[in-house]
């Protein structure tokens, strides 16, 4: 069975089509490269051994797609294509929404137009907005989003299921994640930002490899064990089990299913930069900021209907994601530019 990956080249698709691969599936990718780097498809070929099928298209490009839906017998589609930067999704929102809104249109209307009814969307916990108590449940209003980015997965998440609702053979699943970190364990592909980053792991990394000076912790004056925000982190790799489970549930039957892919544990800024140091015996230097416009306080998820739905529930310790994170780091100081592999 063949599953279409949009986005596949990313940091949480090229982790997804490894273990959609291991459980046995055919899978075909479709990637514009403009976020993600054409190596990560030898370093996916060489942890699978396999040949990868990918088209460097974008999925705007309809007769690009209505080519790559002709030659392939595609029985669903993961979507992770999009732009992801909350603050260039500030300064940039028509590009946010053109990329991210108008992209899953075309997509949608060629996975219309050849019958493959079946999709997994990559959303975010950012649906939940400010104002909804954590553990954050998937019954839970997703009206308000601070920035563009986050607004574009709400009206992602309303288009779905307006589908869902037109037509009983659609089947889409709608994946809250929380905030994936980690790599694989091989230390071959990870996440690998464009120039500075802006989410907390990749800047402790790159602080801790040297290429950054310090942490700044934005705000300790929260209301949380700390005063550090408390987020609810995932191993990429855990996240990626998650979109095997939720492909084979759509599969099985057309519905639409919403759920939560986060451990339920929340740990604050310092409990992972202390919790870095210690696994990897690597110094941290930080600071304390301001806070960031916009962070919330506590975001952490209740993961309940996941486990009993699609029997899925993320095994690794924040330990794991730490080690992991920090192998990437070390053996790709440079991500995924030429030359920097030890092996
Ligand atoms: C961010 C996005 C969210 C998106 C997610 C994707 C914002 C406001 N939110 O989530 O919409 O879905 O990434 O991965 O950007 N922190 C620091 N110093 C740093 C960076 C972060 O102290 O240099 C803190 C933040 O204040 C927060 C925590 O670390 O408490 C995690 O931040 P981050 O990794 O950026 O993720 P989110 O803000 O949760």
């Amino acid at each position: 069975m063949t599953i279409l990956v949009t986005g596949g080249a990313g940091y949480i698709g090229s982790h997804t089509v490894i273990e959609l691969i291991q459980s046995g599936y055919d899978v075909v990718i479709v990637d514009n490269f403009s976020n993600s780097h054409p190596e990560v498809i030898q370093r996916i070929e060489t942890i699978t051994n396999q040949t990868i099928k990918y088209y460097a298209n974008d999925i705007k490009d309809s007769e690009a797609m209505r080519k790559i839906f002709a030659e392939n017998a595609i029985s669903a589609v993961i979507h992770f294509a999009a732009y992801k930067a909350v603050g260039e999704s500030v300064e940039q929102p028509l590009k946010y929404y053109e990329n991210n809104v108008s992209g899953t249109i075309a997509l949608l209307e060629i996975m219309q137009e050849f019958a493959v009814k079946t999709i997994v969307f990559s959303s975010s916990a950012t649906v939940y907005g400010a104002d909804n108590p954590s553990p954050l449940t998937e019954d839970m209003p997703t009206l308000d989003a601070n920035n563009p980015y986050g607004y574009t997965k709400i009206v992602n998440e309303r288009m779905l299921k307006d589908l869902a609702h037109s037509d009983p053979d659609w089947s889409v699943v709608l994946l809250r994640y929380f905030n994936p970190i980690g790599a694989y364990e091989t230390g071959t592909i990870g996440e690998d930002p464009n120039g500075i980053p802006n989410n907390l792991m990749p800047y402790i990394t790159q602080v801790a490899v040297g290429k950054l000076d310090q942490v700044s912790v934005f705000g300790n004056d929260y209301d949380t064990p700390d005063g550090t925000g408390v987020r609810d982190y995932i191993h990429v790799v855990d996240l990626a089990k998650g979109h095997v489970k939720a492909v084979a549930k759509a599969l099985a039957e057309a519905q639409l299913y919403i759920y939560n892919l986060g451990t339920g544990q929340g740990y604050s800024v310092l409990d992972l930069i202390h919790t870095f140091s210690e696994t990897n015996d690597v110094d941290v230097p930080y600071q304390i900021t301001d806070r960031r416009e916009g962070d919330i306080a506590v975001c952490y998820a209740d993961p309940t209907k996941a486990q009993q739905e699609l029997g899925w529930i993320a095994e690794k310790t924040l330990v794991d994601m730490c080690r992991d994170s920090w192998r990437w780091q070390q053996n790709n100081p440079n991500g995924y530019q030429a030359g920097n592999m030890n092996d």
